[in-house]
C-alpha cells in the first residue's frame, strides 16, 4: 500500500504530463511555456476537449460566451443563506443546480459556471448587483468585468488568461482524480465537476493562495521574514505556496505566473515593491525549508505567485480558489470524458485493520 497513493499510476491519459524531477509540464503535447502567456483559455480548453466530444466548434469563444449567459439565469437562486457561505461553497451550490449529463452543452455550461457564479457571489456579498455576462468578450476579460464591475485592460485579460491556461490541467492531482472516480460511475459531468470543486477547496490543494496573502501581510516587511517563517515552522505549520507531491524541483507554473506578474507590473497593477518583497519572502522560506527539512526537497509551488497575480488583478483573496476552479474545470471535464471513453469503474480495495467479531460465525 502506498500512503496517499504516492507514485501510484492510476490512469493513462493523453491530457497532461507532470515531470516532477525535471520540473516540466506538458499539456496535450505542448510545453507550458508554449501555452502560458501566448494562448487564450478558450484555445486551451479546446485543446483539452479535442477528441472527447463530437463536433467541437473551431472557436470556443461564442459557445463559451453563450454558456456564460445561459448559466447566469441560475444566479437568481442566490439567497441570503448562500451569501453567508464562503465564495467557493456558494459557487459550488449554484453549480449543483445545473443539470447532469455528458454532452457538449453540459460541458460548456460547466466551463462557464465557476466564472459566472463566483463573480455574482462576491458582488452580492459586497452588496452589489450581479453583472450580466458579455458573450462578445474573451472568457478572461468577462471574468474580470463581471467580478470587478469595470472592463479589464488588455494586459489584465492577458494576465488572467496566462493564469487560467497555467492551471487548466495537471496530471492526476487530487481534484482531477476525484472527478475521474465520479465519472467512472457514469454519474455525469456535473457530478464530476462538483467533486473536483470539493477536492480543490482544501488548503493542501487549491486553497493555499489566500493564505499566501495572509502570510505576506503578517510578515509585512523583508526584515521580519526569517523570524516569522521560523516561528510558523516551529508551530508545525506548513508554509503555504511551498512543497508538492510530485515536483522535487521548482514547480514550472510558479515561473510562468511570476512572468505574468512581471508583465503586469509595467502597467502599475502591482503595488510598488510588492514583487521584490514576495521574492525576499520566497528566498527566506526556501533557505529555512532547506535547513529545517533537509530530507525533503521543498520548492516554490504554483500557489505562491498565483496569490500575487490574482491580487494584482484586483480579485479578493476569498475568491482565489474559485479562480483556480475557473481554469481547472477544463481539465476536470476532459479527464471525465477520457475516463468515460475508456476507463472501467474505479473501485480499489482497502485492507481491514479493525477488530474481528468476538462471536465465531
Ligand atoms: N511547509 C513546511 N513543511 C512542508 C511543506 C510546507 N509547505 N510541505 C511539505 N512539508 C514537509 C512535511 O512537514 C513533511 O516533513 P516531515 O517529513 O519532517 O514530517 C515532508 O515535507 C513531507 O510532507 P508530506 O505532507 O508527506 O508531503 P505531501 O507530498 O503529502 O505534501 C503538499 C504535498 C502540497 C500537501 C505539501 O507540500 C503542503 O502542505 N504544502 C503547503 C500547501 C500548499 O502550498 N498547497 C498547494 C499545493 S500546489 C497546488 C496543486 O497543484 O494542487
Amino acid at each position: 500500500m502506498s500512503d496517499g497513493l504516492e507514485d501510484v499510476v492510476a490512469a493513462e491519459t493523453v491530457l497532461s504530463e507532470v515531470d516532477g524531477q525535471a520540473g516540466r509540464l506538458i499539456i496535450r503535447g505542448r510545453s507550458l511555456d508554449e501555452l502560458a502567456g501566448r494562448t487564450r483559455f478558450e484555445e486551451v480548453a479546446r485543446l483539452l476537449f479535442d477528441g472527447f466530444f463530437d463536433d467541437l466548434p473551431a472557436d470556443f469563444g461564442p459557445a463559451l460566451g453563450a454558456a456564460r449567459l445561459a448559466v447566469f439565469a441560475e444566479v437568481a437562486a442566490l439567497d441570503t443563506g448562500l451569501l453567508d457561505r464562503t465564495p467557493i461553497e456558494a459557487m459550488r451550490a449554484l453549480t449543483a443546480r445545473l443539470a447532469d449529463g455528458d454532452d457538449l452543452e453540459v460541458a460548456f455550461r460547466l466551463l462557464a459556471a465557476p466564472a459566472v457564479f463566483t463573480a455574482a457571489v462576491v458582488r452580492a456579498q459586497a452588496g452589489e448587483a450581479p453583472v450580466r455576462p458579455d458573450p462578445a468578450l474573451s472568457h478572461a476579460a468577462d471574468i474580470l468585468r463581471m467580478t470587478r464591475g469595470r472592463p479589464a485592460t488588455r494586459a489584465e485579460a492577458e494576465a488572467l488568461d496566462a493564469y487560467l491556461v497555467t492551471v487548466s490541467d495537471h496530471g492526476l492531482n487530487a481534484s482531477t482524480f476525484a472527478a475521474r472516480v465520479i465519472a467512472s460511475t457514469r454519474a455525469g459531468l456535473t457530478s464530476a465537476v462538483l467533486g473536483g470543486i470539493s477536492a480543490l477547496k482544501g488548503p493542501l490543494h487549491g486553497g493555499a493562495p489566500g493564505p499566501v496573502i495572509d502570510m505576506l501581510d503578517a510578515i509585512g516587511e523583508p526584515a521580519n521574514a526569517r523570524a516569522w517563517l521560523e516561528a510558523a515552522l516551529a508551530r508545525g505549520d506548513r508554509l503555504m505556496g511551498f512543497g508538492h507531491r510530485v515536483y522535487r524541483v521548482r514547480d514550472p507554473r510558479a515561473d510562468a505566473l511570476k512572468r505574468a506578474v512581471g508583465r503586469l507590473s509595467d502597467g502599475s497593477n502591482v503595488r510598488p515593491g510588492r514583487l521584490a518583497f514576495a521574492e525576499a519572502v520566497e528566498s527566506a522560506a526556501l533557505a529555512i525549508l532547506r535547513e529545517k527539512k533537509p530530507n525533503r526537497p521543498l520548492d516554490t509551488n504554483v500557489e505562491f505567485y498565483t496569490a500575487l497575480l490574482l491580487e494584482a488583478l484586483g480579485l479578493p483573496p476569498s475568491t482565489f480558489t474559485c479562480v483556480f476552479a475557473m481554469g481547472r474545470v477544463a481539465g476536470w471535464i476532459a479527464h471525465a470524458r477520457e475516463q468515460l471513453a475508456g476507463g472501467r469503474l474505479i473501485r480499489p480495495q482497502s485492507r481491514y485493520v479493525g477488530p474481528l467479531p468476538q462471536v465465531a460465525a
